[in-house]
Parts: C-alpha cells; sequence; structure tokens
C-alpha cells in the first residue's frame, strides 16, 4: 500500500529539530552555575514567542488590508494569550534567588535585554516606532531586520488606514480620537471597527502588563543595581511604563462623554 506524502526518515526529533534545539543552551560562568540554564531558557522561550507575535501581526496587516476583519481580530487573538503566558513567564524567574543570580550575572556584561532586536520590532511594527533606539544595535542582522521594520506599514497605520476606507476622518491626532470616539459610542454600527479596536487595545494593554512585570521582576532580583546594558536599571525601566501603542483609543475614553 502506497503511503503518499510520507517520508519514512521523518521522526519526532527530526522534525522540530531537538538535538539542535537543546544543543542551543550554553552557560558561560565556570564553573557552572545552576540557575544559568533557567536564565537562558527563559530567554530563547521569550525570543521564540516574539517570533511568533512578529509572524501574526505581519499576517493581520494583510488581513486588515483585504478587509477581512474577523480574521485580524482573530490573529491579534492569538498574540494576546502568548502575550499572557509571557506576563506570567516572569514568575518563574522569580523561583531564583537574588544571590543565586548574582553567582553569575557579571558574565553577562554588557549583553542585556535592552538588544532584544524582536521586541524592538514588536513596538515598531504595532505602531511605536522610536529612530532614537536604532543607535544601540550594532549586529547586521539586527540592524537590517530593524531598518526594515521602520520604513514598513505599522498596525496602528494599517487600522487608521481601514477606518478611512469606511469613511471616517484620520488626517491628524484629533480627528483620529474623534473617530474612536464615534466607533465606541455606536458600536452596532460599526462592530467591525469597534472588534479591531478592542483586540488592539488589549494587545497593547497586555504589552504594559509585560512591562510592569519584568520591572517588578527586575526590582525583586537585583533591586536598584544597574543594568547589565549599562542603564540605570529600574530607574531606566519606569519611563517605558507610559508607552502606549494606540494613544488615540486611551485618549478617547478621556474626552467620551454621553451624548
Ligand atoms: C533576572 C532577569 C532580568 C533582569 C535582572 C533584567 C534587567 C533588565 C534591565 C536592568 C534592563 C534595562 C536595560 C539595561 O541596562 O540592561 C532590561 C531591559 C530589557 N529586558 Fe530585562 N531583565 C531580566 C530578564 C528579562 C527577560 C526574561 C526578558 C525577555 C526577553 C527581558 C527583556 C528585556 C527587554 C526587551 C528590555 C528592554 C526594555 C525597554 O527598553 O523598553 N529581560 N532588563
Amino acid at each position: 500500500m502506497t503511503n503518499y506524502g510520507e517520508n519514512p526518515q521523518l521522526s519526532y526529533n527530526k522534525y522540530l529539530k531537538v538535538q539542535q534545539l537543546i544543543e542551543l543552551q550554553e552557560n558561560l560562568a565556570l564553573p557552572e552555575k545552576h540557575d544559568e540554564l533557567l536564565f537562558i531558557i527563559i530567554h530563547q522561550t521569550f525570543e521564540l514567542w516574539f517570533k511568533q507575535i512578529l509572524h501574526e501581526l505581519d499576517a493581520t496587516i494583510l488581513y486588515i488590508r483585504d478587509r477581512r476583519i474577523m480574521r485580524a481580530v482573530r490573529n491579534i487573538g492569538r498574540v494576546c494569550e502568548i502575550e499572557k503566558i509571557l506576563v506570567n513567564q516572569f514568575k518563574i524567574l522569580e523561583t531564583m534567588t537574588p544571590h543565586d543570580f548574582l553567582l553569575f550575572r557579571q558574565e553577562l556584561k554588557p549583553a542585556s535585554g535592552f538588544q532584544s532586536t524582536q521586541f524592538r520590532e514588536i513596538e515598531f511594527l504595532s505602531g511605536l516606532k522610536d529612530e532614537k533606539l536604532m543607535q544601540f544595535f550594532d549586529e547586521e542582522f539586527a540592524i537590517e531586520r530593524l531598518n526594515k521594520r521602520f520604513g514598513a506599514e505599522t498596525l496602528h497605520d494599517a487600522y487608521f488606514g481601514f477606518l478611512h476606507n469606511q469613511g471616517f476622518a484620520v488626517d491628524n491626532f484629533e480627528t483620529r480620537v474623534e473617530s474612536v470616539i464615534k466607533i465606541i459610542r455606536d458600536i452596532e454600527q460599526h462592530s467591525e471597527e469597534f472588534a479591531l479596536q478592542e483586540a488592539l487595545i488589549e494587545h497593547d494593554e497586555l504589552v504594559s502588563h509585560w512591562r510592569f512585570h519584568h520591572i517588578k521582576m527586575v526590582e525583586r532580583t537585583v533591586g536598584g543595581k544597574m543594568g547589565t546594558g549599562g542603564s540605570e536599571g529600574v530607574g531606566y525601566l519606569q519611563t517605558t511604563l507610559s508607552k502606549r501603542f494606540y494613544p488615540e483609543f486611551w485618549e478617547a475614553r478621556t474626552r467620551l462623554e454621553i451624548e
């Protein structure tokens, strides 16, 4: 009997490249420190999920362009579920004591999460582009990826482009806030616009939760120490808490009144 499409060479380990995957964790500290493996695996899993988030958000932009709004909403829903897991993942790292971290922290300098290219890509793709951040990257693959993202359409552009095509005014911040208010006032009349807006504000809010939980985890582990990347640490991270992908959505809540 012919098994169409079956590959006798294939196995679980080959398909998922498990051998390569579990060889990718290299401790720096010698003699080996027990918690360094957890530290590496946590960061690698974050980066894998960041890759999946970028994959979903890239597809979302295409769906919005094609006016396939329910598809776009579902994709962002998946991103949000991943983000909830990522926020909780910090709890695993909090099982490492401040002292056990210090046993290998020195070896990490000057590496830092600040150099996470994919994290910046998520910010850029979502709608928050900050050219100043580009100067901190010097690896070729990172510069190439960030330059590409910097010039590309964002989810913010895609959402307000969609509203424009639906007849809403979107030419400046004020008119965009007014359009958001109109949608919130009559969600049945503007159900697709509202559903997409809700999905995006959830993504925005969950990234804020990520920032907050990261800071609390950092504080619990290293207190007010300077970061391995050279910043003042928690003090710097607190300045990022006010970052928003869709300021128009938040401003609309402030201005909304009953008609
Ligand atoms: C013990 C664990 C951790 C500590 C003590 C820590 C500490 C810090 C500090 C102090 C900064 C500020 C930059 C610097 O000077 O280094 C930073 C930035 C950052 N970290 Fe962590 N971190 C930890 C775990 C993680 C994990 C697991 C991730 C997941 C990818 C992560 C991602 C980031 C990102 C993306 C930034 C840049 C944030 C921004 O600029 O908005 N960190 N971290």
